[in-house]
């Protein structure tokens, strides 16, 4: 999604907006464009495809204290240099990220005062707008304000005005923006990594709330131009967390990191006695059905946690993509739990689905990695994972702590409900303490990479188990998709036979995974099935067999049931990174996707 950056302070701002603008580059974006101020005139330079694009345009000579820089998804219209930000009109130019979803209307009545629009972009209309009640009463703030409360939809504006040659404005709805402070000057951001070279001190905006941005000043007015006070917060990482650290990409790095996220996940909330549970969670055992909502990755992680709840704690668990949620109707009740789960905290569909639950006055529980993002924020209770910064858009050890978060959940549940007894509880804990090393011992073995340089230049790649194995299949598949664009389908082992197998042919590459005891025999059987109609099997399972019905196997250390997934996991995670790069694919930032979805 779009990335914006700005800068008002003591020093030259381009190169800090074109370096946060980089550091954005993993939102997914395919046009670039910078607004400044020098001796005293707005100059705009933008331009399709990378940033670097763009910085081929500026000359060293360049030098402007106040700015905005914007990275642009595009929604409303292809990916050109018109349409690209920032946008201009009247005395107004402006960045954005989101959707104005009543545009066409606005621009209508823009239309009948005589604006006239050369993008197709929503942006524009917006700016149009800003710059019409300004000429109604001359005042910069209030014509935001005004302005912005007649957009529906999401969006973060960076904003500067022609009469006001001195400051920055912004606002927000739902839209993700940061504003931070350094001591050379002030900044606007999309996220936290655009920042942290200069500063890790930074205040949120709630929606509608509005930042006048000087050299050396920040002001925060409410919705009604009343001035308020905020007290700002310190992102807790750093500045190496947010860079590549001598990989190659974030994606294999965020992989590697995993033995101790998920060593810290776990040692945040459970110390191994279930009062440490008690103190983290709140308490949720009077909770009889649980909804999962969430996309994408996360999604899956709530299929997983399906398998948990159901098998541990005998709570019946429905897991829902959000965009369907958000519009279906709900069979839930004062006794169920809505949990909502994202890793960046701000995809409009999840944010969406918890405020549907929240109007209906259903609990709300979000399970979120981001920090003081929207969903955190809102939800009744929040869990954080602690993943720390992810930066490639293939979600790994976000979606990996997620899954971790599940266990514990589970655990707890289960627990509670005297289900999960003293005995067992010791095993896990004893599997637990193990758990990061054998995460480091799974993700230590290079026989994944051998497997993805047989299987990269296949056309359509099979992901096939049962049960919690077909949670993960999901998971894998998306990932080998989003990364290496090769069509790749997850089945239930059981349902091949009711059509797919007819797209199974000489040396198509099956990945089947058998990791649950009481399901292996039958998933076996249908592996032998694909088997026999040519396929090529690389089997992942926690035991050898002693038949041979695979072409290649990859063994995972067995671990209690309710933390296999995560090291199930992993193998695919590294075969698909490597398909990936044979095939030379932009790893960190697959075509077409963005890191955080705020848009429906
Ligand atoms: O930030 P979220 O966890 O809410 O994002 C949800 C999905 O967009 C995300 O998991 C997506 O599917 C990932 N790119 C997959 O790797």
């Amino acid at each position: 999604m779009c990335g914006i950056v700005g800068f008002n302070g003591h020093k030259n701002g381009i190169p800090k907006i074109i370096k946060g603008l980089e550091s954005l580059e993993y939102r997914g974006y395919d046009s670039a464009g910078i607004a400044y101020i020098n001796n005293e005139r707005i100059t705009i330079k933008k331009e399709k495809g990378r940033i670097k694009n763009l910085k081929d345009l500026i000359t060293e000579k360049e030098n402007a204290y106040l700015g905005i820089g914007h990275t642009r998804w595009a929604t409303h219209g292809e990916p050109t240099k018109e349409n690209a930000h920032p946008h201009q009109q009247g005395k107004f130019t402006l960045v954005h990220n989101g959707i104005i979803e009543n545009y066409m209307e606005l621009q209508k009545i823009l239309k009948d005062k005589h604006y006239a629009f050369i993008s197709q972009t929503d942006t524009e209309v917006a700016c149009a707008l800003i710059d019409y009640y300004y000429q109604k009463d001359a005042n910069i703030k209030m014509a935001i304000l005004n302005a912005s409360k007649q957009m529906r939809g999401a969006f973060a504006f960076g904003i500067i005005c022609e009469d006001d040659k001195e400051t920055l404005y912004a606002i927000r709805k739902t839209s993700p923006l940061i504003i931070a402070k350094s001591k050379d000057g002030n900044f606007i951001a999309s996220d936290v990594p655009a920042i942290l070279e200069f500063t890790n001190e930074y205040f949120l905006l709630n929606d509608l709330e509005l930042a006048e941005i000087t050299k050396d000043n920040i002001t925060f007015y409410n919705e009604e131009l009343k001035e308020i006070k905020k007290e700002s917060s310190l992102f807790e990482g750093n500045l190496e967390a947010s860079q590549k650290g001598g990989y190659e990409h974030f994606m294999l790095k965020e992989i590697h990191e995993q033995d101790e996220i998920i060593k810290n996940t776990i040692a945040c909330y459970y110390d191994g006695t279930i009062a440490s549970l008690d103190k983290s969670f709140p308490d949720l055992t009077k909770f009889n059905k649980i909804d999962i909502v969430a996309c994408g990755s996360a999604y899956h992680t709530g299929l997983c946690a399906k398998s948990f709840i159901e098998n541990y704690a005998n709570i019946p668990v429905n897991v829902e993509v959000a965009s369907e949620y958000r519009y279906k109707k709900c069979f839930y009740d004062k006794n169920t739990l809505v949990i909502l789960v994202s890793q960046s905290g701000e995809t409009a569909d999840t944010l969406a689905a918890l405020r549907k639950a929240k109007k209906d006055g259903i609990t709300t529980l979000a399970i979120v990695n981001v920090v003081g993002s929207n969903i955190a924020r809102e939800a009744d209770y929040t869990l954080y994972i602690k993943a720390g910064c992810e930066i490639a858009v293939a979600t790994t050890k976000a979606y990996l702590a997620q899954v971790a978060m599940f266990s514990l959940l589970a655990i707890y549940l289960g627990y509670k409900k005297g289900l999960i007894q003293e005995e067992e509880l010791i095993e896990i804990n004893k599997d637990i303490k193990n758990l990061p090393k054998m995460i480091r011992k799974t993700i230590d073995n290079d026989l994944y990479f051998k497997i993805a340089d047989q299987i990269y230049e296949n056309k359509n790649i099979f992901f096939i188990g049962r049960g919690l194995d077909y949670a993960l299949c999901m998971e894998g598949s998306l990932k080998l998709k989003e990364i290496s664009y090769i069509n790749s389908v997850a089945y239930q082992a059981g349902e091949l036979k009711h059509g797919t197998i007819s797209l199974i042919e000489k040396d198509t590459p099956v990945i089947a995974l058998s990791t649950e005891d009481e399901l292996r025999e039958k998933t076996i059987s249908n592996i032998k099935e694909a088997k026999s109609r040519g396929a090529k099997v690389i089997y992942v399972t926690n035991k050898i067999p002693e038949e041979k019905f695979y072409d290649e196997i990859i063994t995972i250390e067995k671990i209690h049931p309710i933390l296999q997934s995560i090291l199930t996991m992993i193998p695919l995670q590294l075969m698909s990174y490597k398909v990936a790069k044979n095939k030379n694919c932009d790893i960190d930032k697959p075509r077409n996707l963005a890191k955080s979805v705020t848009v429906e």
